[in-house]
């Protein structure tokens, strides 16, 4: 709900459970008042102090007032270049070169409904869920206008925002950074949590006080990253998964971002989110505008469980689209780990006759089908079927498969080309490359010009044709290297800056289309694993590759990671073979499983090499996850231990919301002699309820929840126990 008093000019959103307050000044500044715990009504305005503070200067609105300053006030949307001094949001450089724009407040709307922006992923909602705010800030000497649009989805919790600037000016007018949220909160004294890492070491959380100053991740890879996550979390210092208060946010984007909190001078918190700054710039001429990407804050006091909880109902209702959002997903078999480029229709058919046998549901033929793609050297950007490795083409092949009663779907990796390509020889300018300067190859390939629309829409055409030819119900999209040499043919010298950004757009475009195209068909998102998994791709992949190690200890601390902001449902989870390919691991069958199934659970291995009785184990796995999978999918995640901390086992869980039932599930860490009793203390239940313990005699919940389930001496490293509780009464 959003209400508006004007006579104080005072602005607050309600959520189910928090409140967000901000007001506008008498001189058209927005103040931030409060973000927190629900409130039910009353001004927050009183927390809005001021003094005279040494080289903080005034506005010239304010007269000779000095004890206004726009560098220790509270902001919504800060403006640039007149007297804040804190991380900027908004910087331009207008016609006369000065840097300067001063944001006053014009006017506003509130309507019912959830905004909605061009050409962008957004978060969506029930009309009677969700109100929008609207509200137009301009500079009086330039005539720059920022719409600022602020959107409350009520029952997640949820606070939206996105800025459109618009260039009513008559002069041309550059913008060189464009933050999509501020938040100015009165306190400094707070923990930030980023979530970082590395290729197979995705979204490991990093948690510290706040120092004076500004800290920050970012990419600039032209991809949200490996190395950081656009999702970031502020806490009170003493907050847990538990208790105490923090607020997460996430960026609505797939490309360079920047994720920053200041710590000031005065003890409080700037924190902005948004396009990376870095080598961006973009031109308006008048009457042009700009839309920046939207990001999204959820508010938790019950500690981080309940922030999670929140994200990941929104994520899977108000974020995920089409009919796959909430369709059971298939359990797959991935071809890669089984025979990476190695393939033909045969040794295909061999595979899937084997899956087949032990309950799997879709069979995803890998890289290598296309083109003279044999090797990671050639091929991308062919998108025709090597017909030596396929006779035919895709539809005897998936014909025969599913035959076997498999689906069939495929990878695609349509930003990129090989120089070793027709398509590469037929449009050398269609990559990004600088002129005059040899291209930096990545993985052997280069990157497409996707800022070109007619360069997304000739890879698509191809791809359509592909996907049109047989049956076909799965598309993983990958993305395999960073952007560099980013210069597109396309763009005069002064738009260059706008390149990165508009590849995105591109990217966007494509996925949209194909969304439209083939409704029916499931999209799951990659980047080497989870270099591009962001709120931004969900909205058009509702699964993402989590990351391409698989092995089941080191996944425990990515899905640990991933957790936080990102549903189960979401995060596409395999088990492979043993010795792992990435770190050369060996788990058990039942480890590897326990693992996946905190995903959306899959395999990526050559059955053929499993023992009859490792597929009898698997065809018992994948008849367990179908029996759990609401259970999975759908329950509150919690998370029991941190697998970064010192201790015994690792575990989790996922309840059912009505309280019914739930999952938890323990994987041990290397075993110890003579070791102490170990406990797993689930959280979640309805205290006074009756609960069976994997067919046990029925325990009340809160002697479950507070004495805890004894873990039995299993022996041996990296076990894995599962306890399903079922209400009885
Ligand atoms: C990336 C993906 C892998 C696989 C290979 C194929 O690394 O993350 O899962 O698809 O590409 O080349």
């Amino acid at each position: 709900m959003i209400g508006y008093q004007a006579e104080n000019h005072l602005f607050t959103l309600h959520t189910r459970s928090s409140s967000y307050q901000f007001m506008v000044d008498p001189s058209g500044y927005l103040l931030h008042t409060y973000y927190g715990p629900r409130v039910g009504g009353g001004s927050f305005a009183y927390r809005l102090r001021q003094a005279d503070r040494g080289f903080s200067p005034n506005p010239n609105s304010e007269g000779h007032t000095r004890t206004f300053s726009l560098d220790t006030q509270p902001q919504e949307y800060p403006s640039s270049g007149v007297g804040d001094f804190r991380i900027p949001v908004l910087e331009v450089e207008n016609a006369d070169g000065s840097r300067a724009a001063d944001l006053r407040y014009q006017s506003h709307v509130i309507r019912s409904g959830k905004y909605a922006l061009p050409g962008l992923p957004a978060f969506f909602a029930q009309e009677e869920d969700a109100q929008t705010l609207e509200i137009t800030l301009e500079d009086p000497v330039t005539g720059l206008r920022a719409v600022l649009y602020y959107g409350v989805i009520e029952s997640r919790d949820m606070i939206t925002r996105a800025v459109r600037i618009e260039n009513a000016g008559d002069k041309p007018v550059a913008l060189t950074r464009v933050m999509s949220l501020c938040l100015d909160l009165h306190q400094g004294d707070l923990d930030l949590i980023t979530f970082d890492g590395r290729h197979t070491g995705e979204r490991h959380p990093h948690r510290r006080r706040l120092a004076p100053g500004i800290q920050m991740v970012s990419s600039t890879r032209g991809a949200t990253s490996h190395q950081h996550n656009n999702f970031i979390m502020l806490c009170a210092p003493d907050a847990g998964e538990t208790h105490g208060w923090c607020l997460g946010a996430a960026l609505v984007y797939s490309g360079n971002f920047e994720a920053a909190v200041e710590r000031t001078q005065f003890d409080t918190a700037r924190m902005t989110l948004g396009i990376s700054p870095w080598q961006f710039r973009f031109t308006l001429a008048p009457g042009e505008t700009f839309t920046a990407p939207e990001a999204v804050m959820i508010f938790s006091r019950e500690g981080f469980s309940g922030m999670t909880h929140q994200f990941h109902r929104a994520i899977r209702d108000n974020l995920c689209r089409g009919e796959w959002a909430h369709r059971r997903r298939p359990v797959l078999l991935n071809t890669w780990e089984a025979a990476y480029f190695d393939f033909n229709s045969e040794k295909l058919l061999e595979i899937a006759r084997c899956a087949a046998e032990t309950g799997v549901e879709l069979l995803v033929m890998d890289d290598g089908w296309f083109g003279t793609r044999n090797d990671d050297r050639g091929g991308l950007g062919d998108w025709f079927v090597n017909e030596q490795k396929l006779p035919g083409g895709l539809a005897p092949l998936v014909h025969a498969v599913n035959e076997l009663g498999l689906d069939f779907g495929l990878w695609i990796e349509p930003e990129m080309v090989s120089e070793d390509s027709r398509l590469f020889a037929e449009h050398p300018d269609w990559a990004l490359r600088i002129p005059g300067r040899p291209a930096t190859r990545g993985r052997s390939q280069l990157v497409l010009d996707f800022s070109r629309t007619e360069v997304w829409q000739y890879v698509y055409a191809q791809i359509k044709k592909v996907l049109s030819s047989a049956n076909i119900t799965y598309v993983k999209w990958d993305m395999n290297r960073s952007l560099t040499d980013v210069l597109s043919a396309a763009l005069p010298a002064e738009r260059q800056g706008e390149v990165y950004h508009r590849f995105v757009l591109g990217v966007y475009a494509m996925l949209e289309q194909f969304r439209k195209d083939f409704p029916h068909i499931l999209l799951e998102g990659c980047c080497g694993g989870g270099g591009r998994f962001d709120c931004g791709m969900l909205y058009y992949t509702p699964q993402i590759w989590a990351s391409d190690n698989t092995d089941a200890m080191d996944r425990l601390l990515i899905q640990y990671g991933t957790s936080f902001c990102y549903p189960v449902s979401v995060a596409g989870s395999h088990v492979s073979a043993v010795p792992n390919e990435q770190t050369g691991r060996v788990t058990g069958l039942d480890t590897r499983a326990a693992v996946a199934m905190a995903g959306t659970f899959g395999y990526e291995l050559d059955p053929r090499s499993l023992s009859v009785a490792e597929r009898q184990q698997m065809r018992l796995e994948i008849d367990r996850f179908r029996h759990l999978y609401d259970l999975i999918q759908y329950g509150d995640y919690d998370r029991l231990t941190d697998p970064f901390a010192p201790g015994p086992f690792t575990a989790w869980q996922q309840t059912a919301p009505d309280g019914s039932a739930a999952l938890v599930t323990v994987v041990t860490g290397m075993a110890r002699s003579n070791d102490a009793f170990a406990t797993v203390y689930p959280r979640n239940l309805l205290p006074d309820a009756l609960y069976s313990v994997n067919g046990a005699d029925a325990v009340r919940g809160d002697v479950l929840m507070y004495g805890g389930i004894p873990l039995p001496h299993v022996g041996g490293d990296y076990r894995a126990m599962q306890f399903e509780l079922t209400r009885k009464g």
